[in-house]
């Protein structure tokens, strides 16, 4: 089975409703050209709504950066799965490293960087939660620039990887989305050398290979992000292993966004 080539729009904590519905205007008229791809677009939650209403029937999917494992309850301030589905996303981001206190380009003192708490224990909640509800997880892994100069890389993909799917039945994990994203590559302008993102890609797929079976390896989709620009984003298309983009910084332009497309 071909694998669609995906292109995700991260939007993180950027844009107003009217300038988030300005740039999805911008980007629908060239969507029936692009039918051969998916086109995902991931804005904060205020601009879900609105955006569903926008994108209804327009060949582009909403997604959601963030969600909590619970359904309902006492849990203020989180937005549940369901709420996700009742407003029409169809795919969410698990584990971006911002969540879980990575930042390749902001810092924060220790007292505080410990709030942005993820990890492996509540993404694998959150990812079985989206599974449940048939919600695609785009679950994010990389490692920082340190773990990379101690020649830890592939040590903390399996950790992340390893404890982002446990307990996950094998006939589900070929339709999550991996997207290996390089902390030290995230909104700082220094894209990983595509050569080795794609040796990384083929590695990820090597190791659901291992763990589940080759079906779910040739089947899953396995993104890069880290400062994907229209510059650059041929350079990783060119590899059949990586099979799309996670866009941050320039899915925020509508010409720069495009152009990413275009080359996917
Ligand atoms: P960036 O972000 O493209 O701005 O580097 C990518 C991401 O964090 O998903």
């Amino acid at each position: 089975m071909a694998r669609r080539r995906l292109v995700v729009g991260n939007w993180k904590m950027n844009l107003t409703i009217p300038e988030g519905e300005s740039l999805v205007e911008a980007l629908i008229p060239v969507v029936s050209q692009l039918r051969h791809i998916d086109i995902v677009l991931c804005p904060s939650y205020p601009l879900l709504h609105p955006l569903a209403v926008l994108l209804r029937g327009k060949g582009i999917y909403l997604g959601a950066q963030d969600v909590f494992w619970e359904d309902r309850g006492a849990f203020t301030g989180q937005v549940s799965v369901p709420m996700l589905v009742d407003v029409g996303c169809t795919f969410c981001i698990v584990g971006h490293s911002e969540r879980r206190g990575r930042f390749g380009a902001n810092s924060f003192p220790p007292e505080i960087l410990s709030y942005f708490g993820e990890n492996e224990h509540t993404i694998n909640a959150k990812l079985r939660r989206l599974l449940y509800h048939q919600v695609t997880p785009i679950l994010c892994v990389g490692e920082t620039l340190e773990e990379r100069s101690r020649g830890q890389t592939e040590e903390v993909l399996l950790h992340q990887l390893m404890g982002a799917l446990k307990d996950v039945d094998s006939s589900e994990v070929s339709s999550i989305v991996v997207a290996y994203e390089p902390v030290w590559s995230i909104g700082t302008g220094e894209n990983c050398d595509p050569e080795e993102a794609c040796r990384i890609a083929v590695w990820i797929r090597g190791l659901m290979e291992k763990t589940f079976s080759s079906d779910v390896a040739q089947e899953i989709r396995i993104l890069y992000g880290g400062s994907v620009t229209g510059r650059n984003a041929g350079s990783y298309f060119k590899f059949s292993d990586i099979d799309g983009a996670l866009v941050g910084g320039a899915s925020l332009s509508a010409e720069d966004f495009k152009r990413i497309l275009f080359s996917a």
